[in-house]
């Protein structure tokens, strides 16, 4: 069964109700999965503790994220990314957040697992819905191609009365036009054309006359890339307001470059900031990328530490950014650009989603120019920038904050470099 709904429309929350359903049935097997285990840590696996009878548990093993029931059922709490860890014994329930993420080949192989003699077996996903190419459209949600005994619903942000009203107001600000349709209303809707229609010459400061003041915080957001551009930004937040607002003020844009070079001209950048200056927050890069650990290893004056983006739901991140480029109550944007980052302005403003698109990846919004390159890096840098500090906004996992006293702070990084060291 799949069920639908826009943000906050307690689809995690009615997946674990689900879970305790199969849970319920003594000597269960199940898993409760996500792409990827930084986030799954941080979400269904805390909730779940918040939902469970602490009576039904027996033991609960942290290191491998599994937890055994009194009545001698047992829960696994894996990552769905990579189809080949999904292989394994038979089980009588899996329950899947975000399937929109989730590769095909992790959900079919999953579904044929579930052959737990004494079971019916069950598979129930949530999710945002995706575009109308998507395979979970193609079998849960379109009349023709249905499969049989798949039930669908569906449910707006809006329905959802546990939530206070203030976070609709909030959604509703957010999110205009097909962006509201999928992430409000939760419709499957296909989008066409620029990704952030928004993004204008409103967002764009004259460089010359900015000044960002010391205390705010600073990061970089690194994009790697050698035949795809390596991209750097430099970000700034103004976090007198709420959500803080993001100010990109340098970049570096390079190809067919060693890491090393990289790290070079990224130094000559931090020779060139504005003073006083009080060092990078964070440098956040894609946790995927075993160019992180390169960067490590360079001598120390080149070493860049890099932190895991935040990179899961990447369309919620992106319709976020194209709401946080129009103006906000105060008639200022939520995002804004100084005008000596060219190629980002250029990138950002040629951002759009391909005619046609490619199959297993129905969200894709990667576009080539005229010689064939790929032109979406300081796209994926500026959205890892934006997203890894204000997307706990829309989720109910706690969101880095620049406001955030220290302990609290270490409190979280510390979580989400154990998740993500896991
Ligand atoms: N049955 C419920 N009882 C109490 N609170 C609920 C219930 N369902 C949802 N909520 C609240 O709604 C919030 C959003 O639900 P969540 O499942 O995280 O949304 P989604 O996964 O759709 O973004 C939860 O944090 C929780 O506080
Ligand atoms: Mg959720």
């Amino acid at each position: 069964m799949l069920y639908a709904g826009g943000v906050g429309s307690a689809k995690s929350y009615a997946l674990l109700f689900k879970a305790l359903t199969h849970i319920a049935r003594p000597g269960s097997r199940g898993i409760l999965g996500r792409r990827h285990m930084p986030e799954l840590h941080a979400t269904l696996w805390r909730d779940f503790f918040d939902i469970v009878p602490p009576d039904w548990v027996k033991r609960i093993d942290r290191g491998r994220h599994s937890v055994e029931f009194r009545n001698g059922s047992i829960v696994d709490f894996v990552q769905l990314g990579d189809p080949a860890r999904v292989k394994g014994p038979t089980i009588a329930h899996v329950g899947i957040d975000e399937a929109t993420e989730v590769p095909e080949d992790s959900f079919r192989m999953l579904r044929m697992r579930l052959r737990q003699p004494g079971h019916p077996g069950q598979l129930y996903a949530a999710t945002n819905p995706g575009g109308r190419t998507h395979y979970l459209y193609r079998d849960f949600v379109d009349q023709a191609t249905r499969g049989h005994g798949n039930a669908y619903y569906r449910a707006s942000s809006l329905e959802n009365v546990f939530v206070p009203p203030e976070y609709h107001e909030d959604l509703l600000r957010s999110f205009g036009g097909d962006y509201a349709r999928r992430f409000i209303e939760g419709e499957w809707v296909d989008w066409e054309g620029r990704v952030w229609p928004s993004f204008g010459d409103h967002n764009v400061l004259d460089a010359a006359a900015t000044f960002i003041p010391p205390e705010w915080p600073r990061d970089l957001a690194i994009d790697f890339g050698y035949e795809h551009a390596f991209a750097c930004l430099w970000v700034a937040w103004d976090h007198r307001v709420s959500p803080p607002r993001m100010v990109v003020y340098d970049e570096h844009v390079e190809r067919r470059k060693t890491l090393r070079e990289h790290a070079e001209s990224i130094r000559l950048h931090r020779m060139q900031e504005q003073q006083p200056f009080l060092g990078y927050q964070s440098a956040w890069a894609d946790h995927d990328a075993q160019d992180r650990h390169e960067l490590l290893s360079l001598p120390p004056d080149l070493r860049i530490v890099t932190r895991p983006a935040r990179k899961h739901q990447r369309a919620l991140a992106l319709a976020a950014m194209e709401a946080a480029f129009r103006p906000r109550q105060d008639g200022v944007p939520g995002i804004l650009i100084t005008s000596n980052c060219r190629t980002t302005i250029e990138q950002w403003l040629g951002f759009r989603r391909p005619r046609v698109i490619p199959a297993g990846d129905p969200d894709a919004v990667v576009e080539h120019n005229e010689r064939g390159e790929s032109i979406d890096d300081t796209c994926d840098a500026g959205w890892m920038a934006y997203w890894s500090r204000i997307g706990g906004h829309f989720e109910s996992e706690p969101a880095y904050q620049p406001g955030m006293d220290d302990r609290a702070r270490h409190r979280l990084f510390h979580r989400w470099r154990e998740a993500a060291e896991r």
